[in-house]
């Protein structure tokens, strides 16, 4: 079974972000799943913490992450990038550096995103690829969801109405979700490079 992991980069409790990861849910494919995971719980990254041990969240999370599939961010775009309270979940998450290829060597990653302004996250997402480039993911090029002007898109209960948009979802969902499905490995496919500066 095909088995994706979802975080949404935002804490608010009517985030759009979060309310389009909800969405996707209902477009996942027969007999596959999509597990949101919330980064709520992941405190601020300090060294001085991590060498007492890696916070339970943190570790529960990666552990998910290994298991699964793939990995779908819904990402916010905080000032034309990466929301902090994201970028201090993924930083935890590749703590210690020894853990990211378990974690997300070859991983497939998808990322999407929704915002009230007219750009839909474009910049934020972009920013996202240097980060899943580091950690050796295999990101998803096969489509793209750039959900602008979300706060005519979702209704007051945080359900996704514009019926464009949940065609774009549903297609986006479909795609990723068969990318990352669970193909038997070729032998002579090349490894990814082990090669990271951290
Ligand atoms: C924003 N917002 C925003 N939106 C955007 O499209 N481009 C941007 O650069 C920014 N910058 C930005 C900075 C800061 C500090 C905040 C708080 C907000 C607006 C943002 O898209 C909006 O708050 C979304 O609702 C955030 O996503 P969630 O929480 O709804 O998932």
């Amino acid at each position: 079974m095909t088995r994706i992991i979802g975080i949404a980069g935002s804490l608010r409790r009517g985030s759009f972000n979060a309310a389009l990861l909800r969405a996707a849910q209902e477009f996942v494919p027969a007999g596959a799943r999509l597990d949101i995971e919330s980064i709520a719980d992941i405190p601020l990254y300090n060294y001085d913490m991590e060498v007492n041990g890696i916070p339970e969240p943190v570790a529960r999370l990666k552990d998910n992450i290994a298991a699964a599939n793939g990995l779908l961010i819904a990402t916010p775009e905080y000032n034309n990038s990466i929301p902090g309270v994201a970028k201090n979940a993924i930083d935890w998450l590749t703590r210690p550096p020894a853990d990211i290829p378990r974690v997300f060597r070859a991983k497939p990653v998808a990322v999407m995103g929704a915002s009230p302004g007219r750009f839909g996250t474009v910049m934020s997402q972009n920013a996202w690829l240097p980060v899943l480039r580091t950690l050796g993911t295999r990101p998803w090029f096969g489509g793209r969801l750039l959900v602008s002007q979300a706060g005519q898109m979702f209704d007051a209960d945080g359900r996704l109405t514009n019926e464009m948009v949940r065609g774009l979802l549903r297609d986006f969902v479909g795609g990723f979700f068969e990318f990352a499905g669970p193909a038997a490995p070729s032998p002579s496919a090349p490894q990814p490079s082990s090669g990271h500066q951290l």
